[in-house]
């Protein structure tokens, strides 16, 4: 299993969803950077459960504490160690679930692998583990803001089948993005997605949707070629967090219907750089950032454990239906966006340290 990622700026993630902890050892962040909880906090803040009655009821704090690797508030550059502690388990939820795989969960397919699995909750799978990759998205947020200006703002852009309309990617920030429980900036989709989201869950059901997400002031020239460019990398890391389904940049699957002379992005002279009049590249073109803002979308499915009774089998292959108990999230988007900010903050990150050492 690789719970490691990024070359110079590396992030291991540790822990289960219901067990003792969670948590994070970075290695290879700049030494000198001024770092404390409080940089790391908020970011966990807007991806914990339990927020608003959008999402699953779990009540946790997730506090972080930085174990290692700062000392009087300044990075040292050794690794940074962080935890966060689970309290509110309950494994008695997933009593029916010791023998029934969830449909389209990854109970069946982590038995088949490891031969062996949590007894309750989704272990590694679950959310939880995104803890780890926040915080340490954080930091790597700070060092790119601190050393090239650099601002990563997601908001949900989609529920079901509710769109979040127009969006000026130039201006949004976190604090409109964070105006309603939703995350959506448009007050008047937001209305449309919550309804949404709370008649799917009062029927038990959930709904999927997509996160979009824009980085400004990313300096041209980040990006590997060949295997590790800068879309690749960041299509690694989207759908590396739990129940993505798809990631495009720039125009994406649409530009496919524009023709060479509607899709291709101009140039022109912008405040001491050459930059571009359009941007359906998405700020990347050969798998380097070229300083225009790097703007992708990542689709979310409907998470898997609904309380709707579903027709299924169980380990031995006996047909059974299934009603999840516990607590869960109707729908993911709106705690996603801080943990698509933070794994592009890593991506890019681990980007930028590449370049300074060629
Ligand atoms: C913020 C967040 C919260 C999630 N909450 C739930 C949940 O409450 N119930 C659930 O079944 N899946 C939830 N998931 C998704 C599962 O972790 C994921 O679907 C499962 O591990 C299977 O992996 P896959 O969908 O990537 O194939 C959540 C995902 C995210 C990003």
């Amino acid at each position: 299993m690789s719970s490691t990622f990024g070359t110079l700026f590396r992030v291991t993630t540790f822990g289960e969803s219901h067990g003792k902890g969670v948590g994070a050892i970075v290695d290879g962040c700049p030494p000198g950077l001024d770092l404390s909880e409080n940089d790391i906090q908020p970011q966990l803040d807007r991806r914990r459960p339990g927020q608003t009655k959008l999402t699953t009821d779990r009540q946790e704090a997730d506090q972080v504490t930085i174990l290692s690797g700062v000392e009087n508030g300044r990075v040292l550059g050794t690794p940074i160690g962080m935890s966060v502690a689970n309290k509110d388990q309950r494994p008695g939820d997933y009593e029916e679930m010791r023998s029934v795989p969830r449909p389209s969960h990854a109970d069946y397919t982590y038995q088949m692998k490891y031969g062996i699995r949590t007894s309750s909750g989704g272990g590694r799978s679950s959310a939880r583990e995104t803890i780890g990759r926040v915080a340490a998205g954080a930091i790597a947020e700070k060092f790119l803001y601190a050393d090239y200006g650099v601002e990563i703002v997601a908001w949900v852009s989609s529920v079901g089948t509710v769109s979040g309309g127009d969006i000026d990617e130039n201006l949004i920030t976190r604090a409109t993005v964070d105006q309603n429980p939703v995350r959506c900036p448009s007050a008047r989709h937001a209305e449309q997605m919550m309804q949404a989201i709370m008649a799917a869950k009062e029927d038990n059901d959930s709904l999927g949707g997509i996160v979009s997400c824009v980085c400004r002031h990313v300096p041209a020239g980040l990006g590997e070629p060949v295997f590790d460019k800068m879309e690749a990398r960041l299509a690694q890391a989207m759908l590396s967090i739990p129940a993505t389904k798809g990631f495009e940049i720039g125009s994406g699957f649409g530009g496919t219907r524009l023709a060479g002379s509607q899709h291709n992005d101009p140039f022109v002279k912008k405040e001491g750089r050459l930059g571009t009049i359009t941007n359906n590249s998405g700020g990347v073109q050969g798998g380097i950032s070229n300083g225009e803002p790097i703007v992708f979308r990542v689709a979310f499915k409907p998470p898997a454990t609904i309380g709707k009774a579903q027709h299924t089998a169980d380990f031995k292959g006996r047909n059974t239906t299934l009603e999840a108990k516990g607590r869960h999230d109707p729908c993911v988007v709106p705690r996603a966006v801080p943990i698509v900010e933070t794994m592009a903050a890593l991506v890019i990150g681990d980007l930028a340290l590449r370049q300074r050492a060629r």
